[in-house]
This record gives C-alpha cells, structure tokens and sequence, in this order.
C-alpha cells in the first residue's frame, strides 16, 4: 500500500492563517510537495488567495470582496498581520519549491486571468507539471480547459454524481478531488479505470488516512502536513 502524497490545504490552515503568505510557507516548511490554495478574482482584475467569497471570517474586513476597493482589500489584516496576497505574490514566493493546485473560486473571468498569469510564469521557466487547476465549477474549469490546455485539471466534487466520475471525462481531467465524505469505493474504482487520480480533502487525521490509503487513493490535502508527514 503506498502513502498518498500531501497536499497544504489552503496553505496549511492548521499552521497558519489560510490561504495567506505565511501559511504557503509553514506548507514548504512541513515538506508538502503540493500546496492547494483558493484564488479569487477582483472586480478590478487582480487575482487573490481567498476562500469565501465574504471577508468577515478570514479578515478584519466586511462583507463581500466584490464590494471592496483594491485599496481598502490591501489594508486588510487576512491574520497575525498577513495581508491578502495576490497570485503573483504566492507563485513568487513558493518559487517552484513545491508544486501548487490553484483552486478557481469564482467565474466571470477568473480562468483566463489564472491562464494569463500560468502561462506567464510557465515562459519564465516554470515546469508547466508545476501546476493543477480545480474548481468546483465545472463550467469555469472547462473554459481554463479552454483556454489553457497544457495545464493539468482536477474536477471538485462535494457529492457522488451519477455517472461517477464521467464529468472528468469531458474535461479531460487529471484527478478527482474528492470530499472525504463523499469517498465511495465505486467512485474511487471509476475514477481510477478512466486512468485519474483522486485526491481526498481534507485529511488530519492519521487514522483516516490510513483507511484512505488501503483504498487506493492518491494523495489527501491537509490542514497539517507537519502530522501525517512522520507516519
Ligand atoms: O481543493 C480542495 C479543497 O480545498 C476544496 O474545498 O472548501 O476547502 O476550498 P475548500
Ligand atoms: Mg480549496
């Protein structure tokens, strides 16, 4: 039976505020190969690392993110004083030491700008295995699909469909990224036949990973890659 890999969750939420600066880094520092993060579009343009779409749980701000100027957005406190980083910002600092799942939050523009900024980064030297794309809009994906087809992409699911994994058939998908409470074993075994990989979110504890791990599964994104890294 081998180890599914590590994947930070939002960083590594359970070492750092989510989705910030600093919890990109607790993720490297924990030895997680993969970092999965949420971006979001501004309406100004600008990409972010945030995962609601409202700022009241994550920051000192208010309401919705769609409703703040980029000014105020910066002056935010995302925790322990990190701001709200941009896409840029995060790829500039993981610096290819751990390959990156960028998880689209929202639409209207989200996946050409994420596929403007890869496409950048993969002309400046980046390996383009580097990256995964996933979303749980499937018709947001399928547009960076689109858009971008040299980048691997992972169909979220938060459910069992029933044509089990079919759906990453039509968006050529790569993996299946899976609620953990969702894991079906026939899922898992459709997923596997059409050749994806399944990932399962989110795993910190080392029991569950362990009867994870005895399905098959390739991969968990924890909040705490520091605690399954030593079983
Ligand atoms: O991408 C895996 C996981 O992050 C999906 O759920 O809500 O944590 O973004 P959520
Ligand atoms: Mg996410």
């Amino acid at each position: 039976m081998s180890k599914p890999l590590l994947i930070g969750h939002r960083g590594a939420r359970g070492l750092a505020p989510e989705n910030t600066l600093r919890a990109l880094e607790a993720g490297i520092h924990a030895g997680a190969p993969w970092l999965e993060f949420d971006v979001q579009r501004h309406p100004c343009g600008e990409l972010v690392l945030l995962h609601d779409l409202t700022l009241d749980r994550t920051t000192n701000g208010h309401g919705l993110l769609s409703d703040i100027s980029w000014a105020a957005l910066r002056g935010l406190d995302a925790g322990g004083g990190e701001i709200i980083a941009t896409l840029d910002e995060a790829l500039d600092l993981i610096d290819q030491r751990a390959r990156v799942n960028i998880e689209l939050k929202t639409w209207d523009g989200t996946a050409a700008a994420v596929a403007a900024v890869l496409r950048e980064r993969v002309a400046g030297g980046w390996p383009v295995e580097q990256f995964l794309v996933s979303s749980f809009h499937l018709p947001e994906l399928f547009e960076f699909r689109q858009l971008a087809p040299e980048f691997a992409v992972g169909v979220l699911l938060c459910g069992v469909p029933l044509d089990w994994a079919g759906c990453a058939n039509e968006l050529q998908a790569s993996s299946l990224n899976l609620s953990s409470e969702f894991v079906d074993a026939r899922l898992v075994a459709d997923a596997k036949a059409r050749g994806l990989e399944v990932y399962v979110y989110t795993v910190n504890d080392p029991a569950e990973y362990r009867r994870l791990a005895a399905l098959g599964i390739d991969g968990v994104f924890t909040d705490y890659p520091d605690r399954l890294g030593t079983l």
